[in-house]
């Protein structure tokens, strides 16, 4: 991970240069002394470049003279609506730009502690790279930033502010890795295993097996897992944060390392991009570590089901009918809609078990969401009104935007099974809708909130604080809700 430090302003004698101008900005601090330092030579270019500080924007001055190798002026818009967001996609434009250099500076002046450590959050965000099976490329073909000194005048301010930021990128990170792990590597048990690693971070890991999942009846989970020989595992986590006293948050995660489509096999093309499958599940053990790195005050559990939907000789059939947890019963009529058998079961067992003061969850449970939604937003299905809309907030503090969907007992009708309590597929109307009418039946009333998370778990392209590829839509979002609603302060 990028290295974070802070120092004092001074102008530096050579390396790489960050100017954050804001619109109408004329120069002054570093990069009005920079300016200077080179004749000019970057007013010059920015001029050139027509470049006036627009949001979004940026201009790369190289050599300006002054033993500066390169000079990054980066838009940060109007300064009187300056975001967390804005300074965290300046931070990403910003390592974007800069991946040509070791390290680099960033003149700081102007921004409070708390911008300038977002700013650092946003450029280590942007700088994730997932290169552990790359043996053959060249160095000169991969990034270099490695360090990334912001200059400011509180440097402790500064440092404080960013300590918790950097646990919520060290939890991204994570995230990241495991989304991006090819399914061979990361099967159920490995990735059980990622999460007992949890355990030095002071979170409390439990891991239960096939035998301790049959014995309590997860009946749906288990059928799924059954066409696969890589063993199913769900993994509890808790973080204490608050003393283990209080009633805990809970985040419940889809953890389908490759989904085959299992019977109802999913067609040959895309296949591949069943591995992040599990990007719930992965957001899940994030958020987790992220709390525990920034030590949040507050009691929190997360639930993870983790299962491999193959095809098989043992695998479940369409029409096969399963006993959940619950005790409900579930006509499989898609092997292919097999997230919410999985979740079902870890739901009710959360409830049950931790009586919590909400459950969400989250899944890459439906293309129909990605129809619905695209890959702006992800689709929010909520029981409870205040919960919606503190989640709604914060998606549009974090930029990890969430859009309410509907839930109506209509939509019940398209569920209904002959022969069970209900069957796991509605037909192509309201595809996410009814998935999610399914869930509500798991969580026995409880407040809560189901993400599909389909359409913003994985990017095919780059954007400024996420390179393309695993995401770890979530993480953020929901550190923000638990650090603003379920924090003791
Ligand atoms: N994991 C998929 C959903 C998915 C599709 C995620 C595309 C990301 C990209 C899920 O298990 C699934 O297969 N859903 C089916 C449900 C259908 C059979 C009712 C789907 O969306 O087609
Ligand atoms: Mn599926
Ligand atoms: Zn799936």
């Amino acid at each position: 991970m990028l290295d974070i430090a802070f120092a004092k302003p001074a102008l530096p004698k050579s390396g790489a240069l960050v100017v954050l101008v804001g619109e109408g900005d004329k120069p002054s601090g570093l990069w009005q002394q920079a300016d200077e330092a080179t004749g000019g030579a970057i007013s010059r270019a920015l001029e050139a470049a027509e470049f006036k500080g627009g949001k979004g924007k940026s201009c790369t001055v190289l050599a300006p003279g002054g033993g500066l190798s390169r000079v990054v002026a980066v838009g940060l818009g109007k300064r009187e609506d300056l975001s967390a967001r804005t300074l965290q996609a300046a931070g990403g434009t910003a390592a974007a730009a800069l991946s040509r250099d070791g390290t680099a500076a960033v003149a700081a002046d102007g921004l409070t502690p708390a911008q300038a450590a977002d700013f650092a959050l946003g450029a280590v965000l942007r700088s994730y790279r997932f290169d552990r099976y790359r043996t053959k490329e060249k160095p000169e073909d991969k990034p270099k930033l490695s360090a990334l000194t912001v200059l400011a005048a509180d440097t402790d301010a500064a440092q404080a502010a960013w300590e918790p930021r950097r646990g919520i990128a060290r939890g991204s990170y994570l995230t990241r890795d495991l989304v991006s792990e090819p399914p061979n590597v990361l099967n159920p048990a490995e990735m059980a295993d990622r999460c007992r690693e949890l355990s030095k971070l002071g979170v409390d890991v439990n891991v239960l097996g096939p035998d301790e999942m049959k014995k309590l009846g997860f009946g749906a989970l288990l059928g799924v897992a059954q066409g696969s020989v890589n063993e199913p595992r769900m993994v509890v986590m808790r973080w204490d944060g608050a003393g283990g006293s209080t009633k805990p948050v809970a985040f419940i995660g889809k953890g389908v390392t490759f989904d085959t489509g299992g019977i109802s096999i999913k067609p040959a093309g895309g296949m591949e991009d069943m591995k992040w499958d599990m990007a719930g599940a992965g957001t899940v053990i994030g958020l987790m570590a992220a709390l525990a790195e920034r030590k949040a005050k507050v009691d929190a559990v997360g639930l993870v089901g983790l299962v491999e939907n193959m095809p098989s000789g043992n695998a479940q059939r369409p029409g096969d009918v399963v006993k959940t947890y619950s005790g409900q019963t579930i006509e499989v009529i898609n092997t292919d809609a097999e997230g919410r058998l999985v979740l079902a079961d870890v739901l009710w067992y959360c409830q049950e078990k931790f009586d919590p003061q909400f459950m969400i969850d989250l899944a890459t449970l439906t293309g129909a969401i990605i129809i619905s939604l695209g890959h702006e937003h992800a689709g929010l299905f909520c029981n409870d009104d205040k919960l919606a809309a503190k989640l709604e907030a914060a998606g549009k503090d974090t930029g990890e935007r969430v859009w309410r969907m509907p839930l109506d007992e209509e939509y019940d009708k398209q569920i209904k099974s002959d022969i069970a309590d209900m069957k796991n597929v509605g037909g192509r109307p309201g595809g996410s809708i009814t998935a999610a009418q399914l869930l509500q039946r798991f969580t026995n009333g409880k407040p809560w909130a189901h993400l599909d998370i389909a359409g913003v778990a994985w990017a095919t392209k780059d954007s400024a604080v996420t390179p393309k590829g695993a995401t770890a839509f979530g993480v953020r979002l929901l550190d923000r809700l638990v650090a603003e609603h379920y924090e003791a302060k």
